[in-house]
């Protein structure tokens, strides 16, 4: 069924190229996300079974440029580079995602893109490149529309930047914002919707203000199973109902310890979510298990180091073997030792990316 929004962004959309352009581009530097309220299981036009909650990382970006002139023969013609170098796996998820904007963007199908993409973190680093890479591209769709119709930004830009990076790929709806993104529709948010995501609309608490991601590379291979694949296993997974319960009981709950500077909620939370999640991956129909010994080693390290210590640090896992490690920036030193003295020995040779919160999405201006 089409949304109001959906009807609004088609109805508002510019029709076509001016008789005169020659070229034009834009460039955006978008983050990874990682949640901690999961999104897993989706319905018609990625719209998620429950709301989720993220936060924009600092050092994982994609930077991408998409340059747009009028196609010879007037038909959509696409380029898709990752690092300069052709990718024609990615090319076709593009252009497929690409087409499948046209009602929103219908100055595209007389367009020539060129897009290059390129992304700060290692593609074998075990890191989704989709949230950042959607993003970016979505961000540069809107700035191009933008440029064609000469109107001048408004206040809706991320809003919409948001739903069309959601077409693309869900999680990359959170990434057009930085700090704390929810997405989903919840009872009790006002912003909380399906189709876009929202920065979080309170005051964030001391504790939570400043909080970095230690991704501890277990392996750096391919997912066994993409989110994709994750996604629609959730549609006859028997404790599917309960499981889009929980998310929502969960992320009123985590929303509220981030508001009242709530740390053992926030942890009790965070680690919830990352095992029921991998949880509802070892009993789907088939089941699949991503975790892999190394994994559960450094969860139980981690958990013992904060007994024995009192320093608030969790943990959450995305669909892969590579364990999250979260804390705040105060107690840094104290986990940075104890990554190198404890951790690091079970990580792929060695390797963690050293990230944290960040703020957002950038435009470059060239
Ligand atoms: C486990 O956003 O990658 O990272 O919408 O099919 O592109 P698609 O899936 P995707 O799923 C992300 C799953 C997750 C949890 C999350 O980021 O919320």
């Amino acid at each position: 069924m089409e949304s109001n929004l959906q009807l609004r962004y088609q109805d508002e959309s510019v029709a076509g190229l001016p008789g005169d352009l020659v070229s034009i581009e834009s460039e955006w530097k978008s983050p990874s996300n990682i949640a901690l309220i999961k999104y897993w299981g989706k319905f018609a036009g990625q719209l998620p079974r429950n709301p989720s909650l993220s936060f924009s990382l600092k050092e994982a970006i994609s930077s991408t440029k998409v340059v747009l002139k009028p196609s010879p023969d007037g038909i959509f013609e696409l380029t898709y580079q990752l690092d300069n170098q052709e990718n024609r796996s990615f090319e076709s998820r593009i252009k497929e995602y690409i087409e499948s904007l046209f009602p929103y963007f219908p100055f595209l199908q007389e367009s020539s893109l060129s897009i290059n993409s390129h992304n700060t973190f290692p593609h074998s680093s075990g890191i989704a490149s989709s949230a950042s890479g959607m993003s970016s591209i979505a961000l540069c769709l809107c700035a191009l529309e933008e440029k064609i119709s000469g109107i001048e930004r408004g206040i809706d830009f991320f809003g919409k930047a948001s739903y069309i990076a959601r077409l693309g790929s869900g999680s990359a709806s959170r990434s057009v914002y930085g700090n704390f993104v929810s997405w989903g529709f919840a009872q009790g948010f006002k912003l909380s919707s399906d189709e876009f995501a929202s920065p979080l609309d309170f005051t964030i608490s001391p504790s939570f203000k400043s909080l970095c991601d230690a991704i501890l590379i277990i392996s750096p291979e391919k997912k066994k199973v993409s989110s994709s694949q994750g996604h629609s296993l959730m549609k006859n997974h028997p404790y599917a109902s309960l499981r889009y319960e929980q998310a929502k009981k969960n992320f009123t709950l985590l929303m509220k310890a981030i508001k009242s500077d709530d740390v053992e909620t926030f942890i009790r939370i965070t680690e919830n979510e990352a095992l029921s999640l991998h949880g509802l991956m070892m009993s789907s129909d088939p089941g699949f298990l991503l975790l892999e010994p190394a994994s559960l080693e450094i969860i139980d390290r981690i958990r013992k180091f904060r007994e024995e210590t009192g320093t608030f640090i969790t943990f959450t896992i995305d669909a892969g073997p590579n364990v999250h490690l979260i804390y705040s920036l105060d107690s840094r030193d104290k986990v940075l030792d104890f990554i190198k003295t404890e951790l690091q020995p079970f990580c792929f040779e060695g390797n963690w990316i050293d990230d944290r919160m960040g703020e957002g999405p950038e435009e470059i201006n060239s």
